[in-house]
């Protein structure tokens, strides 16, 4: 088969899906819509099959998103930990801004998901590509000032 004749179905042109969205991420900030189309047309898919994919990862940004994207897991290990709830409300309270919103300064863009395939050492929470376990208090406003440089 030639590059470029692929069908959907192809798991390499799926992988290959996968890292472009990354990567045009990494480029645009979010994948805008002409990051959606490039990619599109990079691996000879339909726009539309291209944003199928892209609105189904937690992990792709599709509009302006904070220099951090805290993402506090609300999944059941995390909330049985008693860390979801109260770690979600804490970071709100802290930064002032709820779940979906962004710090007035752009640094910080609040996001609660299902699962961050951390439940043995709930809560959890990940900062862009980096997770954090066996979060408390102490350590969120650790990491908070680590971020802000101090
Ligand atoms: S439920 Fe929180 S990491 Fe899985």
């Amino acid at each position: 088969m030639a590059l470029g004749q692929f069908t959907r179905q192809d798991p390499i042109q799926r992988s290959m899906l996968l890292t472009a969205l990354y990567m045009a991420q990494e480029q645009y900030g979010y994948l805008t819509p002409e990051a959606i189309e490039r990619v599109a047309q990079r691996l000879q898919m339909s726009p539309g099959e291209v944003y199928e994919t892209a609105t189904f990862y937690s992990m792709y940004r599709r509009r302006p998103m904070g220099r951090y994207v805290l993402q506090v897991c609300e999944g059941l290990s995390c909330h049985l930990a008693g860390g979801a709830d109260n770690l979600a409300g804490y970071l709100q309270e802290t930064l002032g801004i709820s779940p979906g919103e962004t710090t007035a300064d752009g640094l910080f863009t609040l996001q609660t998901v299902q699962c961050l395939a951390a439940c043995g050492s709930s809560p959890a929470m990940r900062v862009n590509d980096t997770l954090y376990e066996n979060l408390t208090f102490d350590r969120v406003d650790q990491i908070l000032s680590e971020l802000r440089g101090g």
